[in-house]
């Protein structure tokens, strides 16, 4: 796959991406009552956002992702941090209906999918999940905040304009948070067999130029970060941009649709 989260882009990734607060992490928990039983399959994990805070709580996490670099880049966080019931393996959606095989029928506690729904297919996703887990398991769909040109503040608006008129395309893309496609994600649940909840974190937090600026990089097609040289002169008119409508808070709203199996 060519998804363009390759190279640098994987370093501003990890680097600047939010994780996920704890609040998250027990709302899973609690969900599927998960114990140090079991175990997690963290799919489209990137370089373990939610894979790692996970591993802590479970037996064992199996973090799957289709980029290497972003394997690779977790693997090395794991490592940092000594944790070691996570394995990283490469793979995508459609290699879930060979999980059972591997794993033994109704193995697995949950499936987390973290920010990541919008690259698959959900349609066949949700129905191959079912012979995987275990029942009071289920899966969940974490969507972290939106975009950062796509809030609802005056710095945000402003950094849209600079981006679309920087890219010469209009940026409207939101990876899944729109009520449009969570409807039809909260469907396709239903309809695979699996007993469908929301919930949401919310939170605030306030971020400097250079998180903006890192963010944006962390979001950009490989083929697009701009040369280390040209960064400075991004970030500069960025700033120009942005200076007027500080600080830069953001209202972030964590939604967590899951669906179990009684
Ligand atoms: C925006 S990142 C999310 C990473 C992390 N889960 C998080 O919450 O921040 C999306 C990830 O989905 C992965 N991905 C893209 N297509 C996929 C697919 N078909 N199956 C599994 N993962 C996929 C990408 O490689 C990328 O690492």
């Amino acid at each position: 796959m060519n998804l363009g989260f390759r190279g640098e882009v994987v370093d501003f990734y990890h680097q600047y991406r939010r994780g996920y607060p704890p609040q998250v992490i027990n709302a899973l928990a609690a969900r599927f009552e998960l114990t140090a039983d079991d175990v997690v399959v963290d799919l489209g994990c990137g370089t373990g956002q939610l894979a790692v805070p996970l591993a802590r709580r479970v037996r064992a996490v199996v973090a799957v992702d289709p980029e290497p670099d972003m394997l690779a880049r977790g693997r090395r966080a794991a490592a940092e941090q000594a944790i070691p019931n996570l394995s990283w393996m490469l793979g995508a959606d459609t290699d879930i209906p060979a999980l059972p095989a591997l794993l033994g029928n109704r193995s697995v506690g949950a499936v987390t999918i973290g920010q990541a729904l919008h690259w698959m297919n959900h349609h066949e996703l949700f129905p191959a999940l079912v012979p995987l887990v275990r029942p009071g398991g289920g899966v969940a769909i974490v969507t972290n905040g939106a975009p950062l040109w796509l809030q609802d503040s005056g710095w945000s608006h402003a950094l849209r304009d600079y981006l679309e008129n920087w890219l010469g395309t209009p940026l409207t893309r939101t990876c899944g948070a729109d009520e449009t496609t969570q409807q039809q994600y909260r469907d396709s649940m239903a309809a695979a067999g699996f007993q469908v909840h929301m919930e949401s974190i919310d939170y605030t937090d306030t971020l400097d130029l250079p998180q903006i600026v890192g963010g944006i990089f962390s979001a950009l097609h490989a083929d697009h970060l701009p040369a280390p040289d040209d960064r400075p002169h991004f970030a500069e008119q960025v700033r120009r941009a942005l200076e007027p409508h500080a600080p830069f808070t953001e209202h972030i709203h964590v939604p967590i649709l899951t669906g179990r199996l009684v």
